[in-house]
């Protein structure tokens, strides 16, 4: 086992005043005095260590609460955290989130020292798709512009003509001058763009272990039992699912929707951590979330946080072959070319 290198711990008052910092936080999910107490030095130290290696910590809303109120410098969707990583004057950034993530920081950024803190952060959809598989979509469907998930390697982004997120997908491949698009890897936003875009999507059969758990069903359920509840699905859920739905779209869209709704009920569908998320930030709501947690998402603490900022190994350091780089860089400059709207 690797050991966490020293790191000074704090004094009685500075242990103290953490521990009420996250409580205050802590506190609307139910978490007790003790518990703050039990990471409390962890998150100090965490801190401490940041300012002192200029490095800012950005992470997705699907990470647990204590690396979201505890140490995030950002947390946001796949588009905020890639432009916040795009802007960011810290000469190192942290990703609480996954592998894709940090890559993508890594190109849009390469200047910076990017670094992840667990090497299991993967996910279903990017390791779903080959850059050989889009070289033969291609050959099926010639002259066909390639829109690619921001969910995938750098290696297929860079086959692709741009990259699009579940913020800027529809607005995107709307306002592509073309009546057919390829969507790639997941199987269930490509059948979901056909009729937000109005268009003809053909694509790949990837799925999200996480939003592909989620039914028609479970959504008519708890309708039934919630007189007035609101029903937020991710763009990543079954189109059956979406049907139900009040509205689809990003984690970042179903956010802002909630916090700008006069509605005092909500649900969900997605991963559990962006209810836990919302149950912090807004007083006065019901959120109901799902308890479908994202494995890969869950690989980050905050024992291998302090680690990779303490001492990171060489694996930990992201780095994308330029040659790569370039030509993913090309699909997502595109993306941010043609994106009007999203989480900034
Ligand atoms: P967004 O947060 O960009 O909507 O994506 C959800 C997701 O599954 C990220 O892996
Ligand atoms: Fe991938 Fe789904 Fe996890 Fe997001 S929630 S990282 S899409 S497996």
């Amino acid at each position: 086992m690797k050991t966490v290198a020293f790191s000074p711990s704090p004094t009685k008052t500075q242990l103290e005043q953490e521990i009420d910092r996250l409580y205050q936080k802590f506190k609307s999910l139910n978490w007790t005095k003790e518990q703050c107490e039990l990471i409390a030095p962890l998150t100090w130290k965490i801190n401490r260590k940041k300012e002192e290696l200029n490095a800012v910590i950005l992470a997705h809303s699907y990470q647990m609460p204590q690396i979201i109120f505890g140490i995030a410098d950002y947390v946001g969707d796949s588009y905020g955290l890639s432009r916040q990583a795009m802007d960011t004057q810290a000469e190192t950034i942290v990703f609480c989130g996954v592998e894709f993530m940090a890559e993508t920081a890594k190109i849009l950024n390469p200047e910076k020292r990017v670094l992840i803190p667990s090497l299991e952060a993967g996910c279903s959809l990017a390791e779903g798709i080959t850059p050989e598989d889009i070289r033969e979509l291609r050959e099926k469907y010639p002259n066909t512009p390639v829109a690619c998930y921001v969910n995938t390697s750098a290696a297929v982004k860079a086959e692709c003509d741009v990259c699009v997120t579940s913020a800027n997908a529809v607005e995107i491949i709307k306002n592509w001058d073309s009546d057919r698009f390829i969507f790639v890897p997941d199987k269930h936003m490509m059948s979901n763009l056909g009729p937000l875009t109005g268009k003809e999507i053909v694509g790949w059969n990837a799925e999200c272990i996480v939003h592909n758990q989620f039914t028609k069903e479970q959504v008519q359920q708890l309708r039934l039992d919630n007189e007035g509840i609101i029903i937020l699905a991710h763009t990543e859920c079954d189109p059956s699912v979406v049907l139900e739905a009040d509205f689809v779209g990003s984690t970042g869209g179903m956010i802002k929707y909630v916090k700008s709704s006069h509605a005092e009920k909500f649900a969900l569908i997605t991963e559990c951590g962006l209810a836990e998320r919302l149950k912090v930030e807004i007083s006065g709501k019901e959120i109901f979330g799902s308890c479908v947690l994202c494995p890969y998402m869950k690989k980050i603490n905050l024992e291998n946080t302090l680690q990779v900022l303490n001492s990171p190994q060489p694996e930990h350091e992201i780095n994308v072959p330029p040659d790569i780089a370039n030509r993913a860089k090309a699909a997502l400059d595109k993306m941010f070319e043609m994106t009007t709207e999203g989480d900034k």
